[in-house]
């Protein structure tokens, strides 16, 4: 089995030349690196590695190449909401800054919205979001860094250790008892009661939405980077958790855009919250309360009664494919890429890691993909994990226990 040398760092995706654009990581970093020191490294930029999986692999006995694309580790908020969330934040704050004269343009020095004007100016406007956890972390890391009044909400769903994190930044957490939707809609109508708020709208943001697709510029980056392929022959799979489904859509779009036809995203989601699939089967965007499902699940992340109608309409001609997961499956695949190759996530992050079987035992999907059945050997299997670098490790350490008896199990 051909593998890939070895990792592809971070920093490798810097951007290059010194060149200053509006949202561009060039404009940015300098400011990202002065909020955040654990950035010095990467001189600013947020991005994972891209790594193999060769004992995973050998193990699942998958052809072709499998990699991981290493969001769980995504310094700062460390999930792949952050790629949404930061930009949005960003986004927010520099229309404010232009608007107050903070800014004098989008070519002037962006280190200007750390100073104390700004965190004035920042600390008179509220920042709201409604979460299951990751999204929360990310803005809530950004708002309060910037000086935002900023609120999260959060459904019953979202981990104590998330709010605990959040308040000790100083975000304020407002709890419910209901699921997210019930959290989007109460945040969404605390946040819009102050004039100066703005509410990061999970459900529905184009600005969330772009963040997220950039990974695609990031990635194409790191695999000519590696040397692998992305064409008609050698195809490139790509296995996504998927919760209100802006993360894998803003994802998948960006790489068509990229790669057109070569890429194919799978979105996979938890059995008793397959929202977005009900989304793109059916242009009304039920929730999964309509067909009986409680939306229960470990995976947090993933815990999304109604997918977002947006993204749906947007992404929905391509997506190659959404698949559903158990959460004993997901603890199992968790203890397996422990095991295998030594790294943590969290349940929801473990999502894509049956993608590669899952679709090569497919003989219905294979049917429908022929030309990619017939070249199954030159595929680049890529497995994107989500989050996880910030979970407590005693709580890691209860996912491990619990794969370990699933493992035994199947
Ligand atoms: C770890 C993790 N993976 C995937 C997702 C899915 O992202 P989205 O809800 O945008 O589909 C989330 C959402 O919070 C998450 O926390």
């Amino acid at each position: 089995m051909a593998q890939p040398p070895l990792r592809w760092g971070a920093t490798d995706a810097r951007p290059r030349g010194n060149r200053r654009r509006r949202g561009t990581p060039a404009a940015l970093c300098p400011l990202l690196a002065q909020l955040f020191p654990e950035l010095a490294p990467s001189s600013g930029l947020i991005e994972s590695t891209l790594l193999p999986l060769p004992k995973l692999q050998d193990r699942l006995g998958i052809p072709g190449r499998v990699l991981l694309k290493a969001d769980h580790a995504l310094p700062v908020a460390g999930s792949v909401k952050a790629r949404g969330g930061f930009h949005e934040v960003l986004c927010h704050a520099e229309q404010l800054a232009l608007h107050n004269g903070l800014l004098r343009d989008t070519g002037d020095d962006y280190r200007k919205l750390a100073r104390a004007e700004a965190r004035a100016l920042f600390a008179r406007h509220s920042l709201g979001v409604a979460s299951t956890g990751n999204l929360g972390l990310s803005i809530g890391m950004i708002g309060a860094a910037l000086g935002f009044d900023t609120q999260v909400h959060m459904s019953s769903d979202a981990k104590a250790w998330k709010k605990q994190r959040l308040r000790d930044r100083g975000v304020r957490v407002v709890e419910y008892d209901g699921d997210y939707s019930a959290a989007v809609a109460a945040g969404r109508a605390a946040t819009l009661a102050d004039p100066a708020g703005y509410f990061v709208d999970d459900e529905n943001s184009p600005r969330l939405f772009h963040g997220y697709a950039v990974a695609a510029l990031r990635l194409r980056q790191q695999l000519h980077d590696a040397g692998i392929p992305v064409d008609a022959e050698h195809p490139l799979l790509v296995y996504i958790p998927c919760g209100v489904g802006g993360a894998p859509g803003g994802i998948c779009f960006g790489l068509r855009q990229l790669f057109g036809a070569a890429v194919h995203c799978f979105f996979a989601e938890p059995v008793e919250a397959p929202s977005v699939l009900l989304g793109l089967l059916d242009p009304t965007v039920p929730a999964v309360s309509e067909i009986g499902l409680d939306c229960r699940t470990e995976a947090d992340g993933l815990a999304v009664g109604r997918a977002s109608e947006w993204v749906c309409e947007r992404v929905g001609s391509q997506v190659s494919g959404v698949y559903t997961v158990t959460d004993d499956s997901l603890f199992r695949d968790l203890y397996r890429l422990h095991q295998a190759e030594g790294i943590d996530i969290e349940p929801s992050a473990a999502a894509g890691i049956q993608g590669p079987a899952r679709l090569i035992g497919s003989v219905d999907g294979l049917r429908q993909h022929a030309d990619l059945a017939r070249r199954m050997d030159k595929a680049t299997h890529l497995i994107w994990s989500t989050g996880g670098q910030l979970v407590p490790e005693s709580e890691y350490r209860n996912f491990l226990e619990i794969g370990k008896i699933a493992s035994k199990e199947t």
